[in-house]
């Protein structure tokens, strides 16, 4: 019998710790519903005492989602704890995750505290975030860098509290993957209570080896969660990327041998879905989800699948979700068919006002794109579910030109807390020229620091998504607008990117 592989997916939480990649509410809260619908064990919803909006956040969560366990991050102290667990009030299934760092490193340079002090802290905190629930996760932060035999004194001391997860965190990407499985197995090995809860690993990618070292916790550790974000989003290089440990688990089953409860043919609309809201692209060769993971460019290879499928391609495309890539809808497509389809790509909205909006910003697209795909109908629900939000920032039209010899001109009209203003500016390119018209009239003093162009599908007749990421003060924000025109689209993203900036909503970092 194959044992059960656990998937905590912290995409809304470690993967929003990424710079760039704060999620609104809303946005998290359809990410949440795409990761039920992915059949995720445990959705880390975020760190509730990080902000008003994250506890907000956590909440709306938990108050939607019926089957994954929600999850609050929260350190070791007792006010986090409590906020966690208002936030996670209404969870059919929750769980809280407390941490604190145990190597030496981290307890004398950044909490300035001793390890005797650490030890008590990690202890009572256990005990009192078991009042709220018995599904409790425990992290000894900087796992990798920390001495052996006070590990072993704190998780089997967290055990005894009522800890039922011990998650073996490397925070800062330096394991090796069979020192890393080593490590985690001594530790079990020696710690007499050691069976009483499930072991987990957190990895991080700063030497590209998260993955290695997650698979390395599970088979030679004996972990039985991984811990991942969708396309590896996270801090630095980002986190182990759940497609590329699910996919390995499943693809090498007879290695592995475990079950893991994912659908995997939601993989791809997730990665889609999660790149789309936070404006990170996903590049074109990464495993998986890249636009080539299953492209045969070579005529080698080409003329091998042809043969047999399986002389070159270890898993099938629509295993992964590829398939929905296709042309779904075209101007003739009637309003219960882009309902229909808004619901199989678990945009469901709230309303039949939503619904209709939608399908009104639909019609316009068919009008000007003769084939509509799943991905510019995910645009255009984005756009249509930020218009109600109220922005403080509203792109209305722009005018633009540009002429070989000439300097590029732009006049663009947006509102600015619903006052209509209009600005003008010449440029080094037209879109420096946009940009300089809105900072013309807005004078954040916000610099440009990432500027890119996405085709949303393929062909000329492709949308494009535009990212831009300002950064002012030390707060990086991104900001994405999709258009069939990239000049308007590049001005939207601009404008959703001051609107980032414009909320003030100061969010503490867990591990700061
Ligand atoms: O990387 C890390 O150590 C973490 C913990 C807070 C789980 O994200
Ligand atoms: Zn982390």
């Amino acid at each position: 019998m194959a044992e059960k592989l656990i998937i905590f997916d912290t995409t809304l939480r470690d993967g929003e710790q990424s710079p760039g990649a704060s999620m609104t509410r809303d946005e998290k809260i359809r990410i949440a519903k795409q990761l039920e619908r992915l059949r995720v064990d445990v959705i880390e919803a975020g760190f509730a005492a990080a902000s008003q909006g994250d506890f907000d956040s956590i909440q709306a969560i938990s108050s939607v989602i019926k089957d994954s366990v929600i999850c609050s991050l929260s350190r070791s102290n007792e006010r986090d704890i409590s906020r966690a667990a208002e936030a996670l009030i209404s969870a059919p299934r929750k769980r809280i995750h407390t941490f604190i760092a145990t190597s030496p490193l981290h307890m004398e340079k950044k909490l300035r505290m001793s390890p005797e002090a650490v030890f008590e802290q990690a202890k009572s905190s256990v005990r009192f975030a078991r009042q709220f629930t018995d599904d409790i996760e425990f992290t000894p932060e900087d796992s990798s860098r920390s001495d052996l035999d006070f590990l072993s004194r704190v998780i089997e001391t967290v055990i005894n509290e009522g800890a039922t997860t011990i998650n073996f965190a490397d925070t800062v990407g330096y394991a090796v993957p069979t020192l890393f499985g080593n490590m985690i197995k001594a530790l079990r090995d020696r710690i007499p209570n050691s069976d009483k809860a499930i072991w987990s690993v957190h990895c991080h990618n700063d030497l590209g080896m998260a993955v290695a070292n997650s698979l390395a916790g599970v088979t030679i550790g004996g972990a039985r969660q991984v811990e991942c974000t969708i396309n590896g989003l996270g801090e630095r290089a980002g986190n182990t990327a759940l497609e590329e440990i699910v996919m390995a688990v499943r693809t090498r089953r007879d290695y592995f041998n475990f079950d893991v409860g994912i659908d995997t043919t939601q993989i791809v609309p997730t990665s889609k879905l999660v790149s789309q809201i936070t404006g990170f692209i996903v590049q074109p060769n990464k495993a998986i989800v890249g636009a080539n993971a299953f492209a045969h460019a070579s005529g080698i290879h080409q003329d091998g699948i042809l043969k047999a499928r399986d002389t070159y391609e270890i898993m099938r495309a629509e295993e992964v979700g590829w398939a929905a890539n296709k042309i779904v809808l075209g101007k003739l497509s009637g309003r219960n068919a882009f309902k229909q389809r808004l619901n199989e790509l678990g945009m469901g909205l709230d309303s039949e006002v939503e619904v209709n909006a939608a399908f009104a910003r639909f019609k316009e697209l068919a009008d000007r794109k003769s084939e509509i795909f799943d991905e510019d109908i995910m645009s255009l629900v984005s756009d249509e579910q930020q218009s109600h939000t109220k922005e403080y920032y509203q792109f209305i039209s722009l005018s633009q030109s540009s002429e070989t010899g000439k300097q590029p001109h732009a006049k663009v009209i947006f509102s600015i807390d619903g006052k209509e203003a209009m600005s003008e500016s010449y440029g080094n390119g037209p879109i420096d020229a946009i940009f300089a018209a809105i900072e013309s009239v807005t004078q954040t003093g916000a610099e440009l620091s990432l500027y890119s162009v996405n085709a949303i599908t393929a062909g000329t007749e492709a949308q494009g998504e535009v990212t831009v990421r300002l950064s002012k003060a030390g707060r990086i924000v991104n900001g994405i607008g999709a258009d069939l025109d990239i000049i308007v689209a590049s001005a939207k993203a601009y404008i959703s990117a001051l609107n980032r900036l414009h909320c003030k909503i100061k969010k503490l970092n867990p591990q700061l």
